[in-house]
């Protein structure tokens, strides 16, 4: 089987030419692992899938990850996770953005940041597109880390960043609170949508990606707190709350990242050791559903801070 390899605008690449219900050679598999590898973000196209194969597709970068919350998966597909928007729990995820009721929108992450552990990757694939709006971004944080200054990297090899779980979002230092309300149904703690808590997570402010060796910029808006301990290392707390809000602001910018306009069948994959996403949420009452796989994290990257 040969693969067809296109990039996409600015970062990732689209997977074609090979038609995913024709069994694929171990050879195959191994090639399309280290597309992964490489590129961090793939995009497949026009192929005719059941949520079977979708599963089956996903088994090839890994173990799957069976989601806790049993609403959103499906009783025969323990491991396909239903995103759905335009449905009851619309409520739950609307806020307002410059005055538009906005559902479903996310900040820049990792899915499972916040645990130490995130999760290796995940699989997306469009069942219902909403006709406008409805993205996902995808920010590549390894090429945002090569393009940095030597003076910054030298910097960074030092440094170790904290996560701040928190259900708020107006609680995140980093996130542009500008023109942004909650929802009157937005949660105000955990336990108010049955979610656990968690402690401080810490991380490298750069990760050594475990499989390719590539530096990974290990700063994303959602949670991001703190620089531990920064005058230990030369700089003032004001120093180093400007170099987080610096690398936020770089690791967002355009050539690092790729926003996703859906279309019905398409599938996205990214590694999340190496990719942030983010969506940018759609109006009140638009449906858009999306099946979802994902690929266990088996590594910890960062640590929990206990004490
Ligand atoms: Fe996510």
């Amino acid at each position: 089987m040969t693969f067809t390899v296109t990039p996409l605008e600015n970062v990732g690449v689209e997977v074609s030419g090979f038609d995913i219900n024709e069994p694929m050679t171990d050879e195959s598999k191994t090639e399309l692992k280290a597309l992964w590898y490489e590129h961090a973000i793939l995009l497949f196209r026009n192929q005719d899938i059941t949520p079977e194969k979708q599963i089956e597709f996903s088994r090839i970068f890994g173990p799957l990850e069976l989601h806790p919350l049993k609403a959103t998966t499906r009783d025969e597909y323990p491991e396909l996770f239903v995103l759905e928007n335009g449905s009851e729990n619309d409520k739950f995820h609307t806020a307002y953005y410059e005055g538009k009721e906005v559902v479903g929108r996310l900040d820049w992450h990792m899915d499972l940041h916040y645990t130490a552990r995130p999760n290796h990757g995940a699989l997306l694939r469009a069942l219902v597109v909403a006709e406008e709006d409805g993205l996902t971004g995808f920010g590549d944080l390894a090429k945002a880390y090569d393009a940095l200054d030597d003076e910054t990297k030298t910097l960074l090899e030092k440094l170790e960043v904290a996560y701040t779980f928190s259900m708020q979002r107006r609680h995140m230092r980093y996130v542009n609170l500008e023109g942004y309300e909650p929802g009157p149904y937005s949660p105000k703690k955990p336990s108010d949508v049955n979610f656990p808590d968690f402690p401080d997570a810490v991380y490298p402010a750069v990760v050594t990606h475990p499989v390719s060796g590539r530096k990974v910029l290990e700063i994303v808006e959602q949670f991001l707190d703190r620089v531990i301990t920064p005058q230990q290392f030369g700089l003032c707390n004001d120093e180093s709350i400007e170099l987080l809000e610096r690398l936020v602001a770089h690791g967002q910018k355009p050539e690092f990242t790729y926003f996703h306009k859906w279309r019905e069948g398409d599938m996205v994959l990214w590694d999340n050791w190496r990719a942030m996403h983010c969506t940018t949420g759609t109006k009140p009452g638009v449906k858009r559903v999306i099946n979802r796989t994902t690929i266990q994290g088996d590594i910890t990257l960062g640590r929990v801070l206990s004490s």
